[in-house]
């Protein structure tokens, strides 16, 4: 980037600092008392945000003054300094520093060396990569030796990333993700800072190929780089984590309130290649008791892999098996693609070439690339037109009883390499390539599937993607694409879902039992019993490896696999509560400890626990033939959730956790609704709730509705505040009373 030089200028106007640089303009704009953004406009005058919609900058009180060279900048939560040559500093108003630039800029070794390289290529390593290099925006901050990272995604490897390097450049990745990866299936810029004092947040809304490296090149700082685009970043000050995943949601949306049956448990596979074989594991779950709502349609249901047909030959009329998989309870979800074949008579080739709907290469040639169909375009979904075409064709996959879209493929994959940068896209009407384009592919393609599904039902949409970019939460729920069925994967369960949820994402889930490579009965047990409290719950495994349905495991399996999914039954009401907490607050469902208790630096780098709201504390066990966990209490007391056993915090604790047995603790003074199991959501109404409780005072409120569409907006719901003394009474409160309320509503202590 180039110098900006010395301030020649400044002016305010509303809640914005124009700066003028001897080279360059830079705008501060004062969103909140506690969010700043810096925006340098090297590439466009304009941000282009895809991640933030409408005007999130509010009427703010703030102070500028020019001191000694800089202008000082002060909300009532922030102080800001901007010096010569883009240094910015950020400062709580009591004067604690937050995030400072360095001032020196990058200090690194350089390329490798020629001899190293040729080294390197003999073996066989890809040195394309190597060597450090400077980036058409860059922004280096210093760094402590205390901070540690959070956010950024999906990213592999531990909860803590620093001292990791990352890319945003959604990449479809079929080999083991391992911690040494830099890029997977989506791009969320969003990174918490956590410093021995205080925290804050940098969300950096730029799509093009960018790059976080996090003291790995030199532990003196940290810096972000892109190949592109504006620096454009957001300075959240909040003062806790929690406040800076309710300050990034604000700016790019929080996850709406599903329907509730997503939340139950789902079963997949890409190899059901007829009816026959989803029939019979639809019986079979029904057969062993087992809680099934949803089974997944891969690509196999398409004729030819063409989107929006259905193969009839292999499963029968369109609808058939929908209605027969209803009768027993399931809902279908469909994969849709973005490739669309090439081929003349398609109804959705012909529409697309006809329409101008598809990206072109830079000579205006229809551009085509391989994916399942053979030969394929790419919509251009970063148009509204399109994306309405797209979606208004969902209709008949609605039509014929499918109650979700799985959306795949869209980061965009291409088996023939890369999409050249050049390929023309647009931004709304904006022309523009793939390059700008190919991190929000995911996004559109997303925003697309859940608008046509809005038209089209009036029940909440349920679509998921594999690829995204910030703010996708908005419309999409997210898997974390082809993991493995590996003991490293699963540990990955923990740290990755827990950082999508810390950077919005809150409904996310992993392919149980792995999607690649041959599950073992206890690695798929020890996955359940991990997965059953993860948001998205589904069970899902790749053609050519090990089919993955608990029982081809035997019967131990299965029985501890019942144990799991009906105890997933049993906490729905919670799940669904902290969704809709959520949907108000951007919270996600699945918490690591850091996010309720970073002054516990215990707490900083815990990879193999999480918390599911704030009082249940879940601690699978995650390595082959370990039958006790370690497991980290924070402060408080804890319940053992199977055993009632009272635990001290602030500790650690070695539980005895035989196969069938996943820790569970929760939070005395707490209390959490529970339902009794069923089959599937819908088969029994709901006319009962247990309280499960913990001793001491303690309140919660539940939220009640029809689980299914968006009535609850218009106020047709319940919310219910318990609350519970010393005298471990129950007390319920009406908030709000406007739908059918339960028969009962019973106490259980945990510890009784
Ligand atoms: C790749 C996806 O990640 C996987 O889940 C799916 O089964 C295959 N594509 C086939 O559609």
């Amino acid at each position: 980037m180039k110098e900006a030089g010395k301030i020649l200028s400044y002016t305010v106007s509303e809640n914005k600092i124009r700066v003028q640089y001897e080279n360059q303009l830079a705008e501060i704009t004062v969103l909140r008392e506690d969010i700043v953004n810096v925006f340098v406009p090297c590439w466009s005058p304009e941000h282009y945000s895809k991640a933030i919609e409408g005007e999130k900058a509010v009427p703010t009180v703030f102070s500028s003054v020019m001191q000694d060279g800089n202008i000082m900048i002060e909300t009532a939560r922030l102080k800001v300094c901007i010096g010569d040559n883009l240094r910015i500093e950020f400062a709580k108003v009591d004067g604690t520093p937050l995030m400072k630039t360095c001032s020196g800029g990058r200090k690194f070794d350089g390329e490798v060396s020629e001899q190293i390289r040729q080294i390197l290529e003999s073996e066989g390593h890809d040195t394309s990569n190597m060597g450090a290099r400077h980036y058409s925006v860059e922004l280096v901050a210093e760094m402590d030796p205390c901070d540690d990272f959070y956010g950024l995604g999906d990213k592999s490897g531990f909860l803590n990333k620093k001292n990791y390097e990352y890319e945003n450049w959604n990449s479809d990745i079929p080999q083991a993700h391992n911690e040494d990866y830099r890029a997977l299936y989506k791009s969320i810029p969003f990174l918490i800072c956590k410093k021995k004092k205080g925290a804050y947040g940098l969300f950096f809304d730029n799509t093009f190929h960018s790059y976080l490296n996090l003291g790995k090149e030199n532990p003196q700082y940290f810096y972000y780089g892109a190949d592109n685009g504006n620096l454009d970043f957001y300075f959240l000050g909040g003062d806790t984590i929690v406040e800076l995943v309710q300050e990034y949601t604000y700016l790019t949306g929080t996850t709406p309130l599903p329907q509730l049956w997503t939340l139950g448990y789902q079963q997949s596979r890409w190899g059901y290649e007829n009816a026959g074989q989803i029939r019979e594991v639809a019986c079979k779950y029904r057969e062993l008791d087992i809680p099934c709502d949803v089974i997944h349609f891969d690509i196999d249901y398409m004729d030819g892999y063409r989107v929006f047909t259905w193969n009839e030959k292999d499963f029968g009329e369109p609808g058939e098996l929908f209605t027969e998989l209803g009768q027993q309870g399931y809902k279908a979800v469909t994969i849709i693609d973005p490739g669309t074949k090439v081929d003349e008579g398609y109804f959705m080739y012909d529409e697309g070439k006809k329409n101008g709907y598809f990206a072109t290469d830079a000579q205006g040639e229809i551009y085509a690339n391989e994916v399942w169909p053979g030969e394929s375009n790419y919509p251009d979904f970063g148009r509204k037109e399109v994306r309405d075409w797209w979606g208004e064709h969902h209709r008949f996959l609605v039509e014929i009883g499918a109650a979700g879209i799985w959306n795949d493929m869209n980061e965009p994959a291409s088996f023939r390499g890369e999409l050249p940068e050049d390929v023309v896209f647009h931004d709304g009407e904006r022309q523009t390539n793939h390059a700008e384009m190919h991190n929000v592919y995911g996004h559109y393609m997303s925003k697309a599937t859940f608008d046509g599904l809005r038209m089209i039902s009036d029940k909440r949409p349920f679509v998921i993607t594999r690829a995204c970019y910030a703010g996708t939460q908005k419309y999409s729920t997210v898997w974390t694409g082809d993991n493995q069925s590996l003991w490293s994967h699963l540990q990955m369960l923990v740290p990755q879902l827990c950082n999508l949820g810390m950077s919005g994402f809150a409904f996310c889930g992993t392919d149980v039992g792995g999607f690649g490579a041959d599950v073992t009965p206890e690695l798929l047990t020890r996955w359940v019993e991990a997965a059953c409290f993860s948001p998205l719950f589904r069970n899902h495994s790749s053609k050519g490896s090990k089919r993955q349905e608990p029982w081809l495991f035997g019967n131990e399996v299965v029985n501890i696999y019942r144990k799991y999914v009906k105890l997933r039954y049993q906490f729905l009401p919670y799940l669904y509560d902290l969704f809709y907490q959520g949907e108000k607050t951007g919270l996600p469902v699945m918490r690591p400890l850091v996010l309720h208790y970073e002054d516990d630096p215990e707490t900083h780098n815990l990879n193999g626990e999480f918390l599911v709201g704030e009082n249940l504390l879940v601690a699978p066990v995650l390595e082959q033939g370990a039958t006790q966990k370690m497991v980290y209490l924070p402060e408080g007391d804890w319940y053992d959730y199977w055993t009632g056993e009272k635990k001290s915090g602030s500790q650690y604790i070695l539980r005895d956790a035989p196969l069938d047995m996943c820790p569970i603790y929760m939070k005395a003074g707490s209390m959490i609704p529970t339902y009794d199991v069923i089959n599937y959501v819908g088969e029994k109404p709901y006319d009962t709730l247990y309280m499960l409780a913990t001793p001491g005072a303690a309140s919660y409120e539940h939220f009640q509705d029809n689980g299914e569409d968006y009535s609850y907006r218009e106020g047709v719901y319940n919310l219910y505040a318990f609350s519970k003394g010393a005298d471990e009474k129950l007390e319920t409160k009406m908030i709000h009373e406007n739908y059918k309320k339960y028969d009962r509503i019973v106490l259980r202590r945990i510890d009784k």
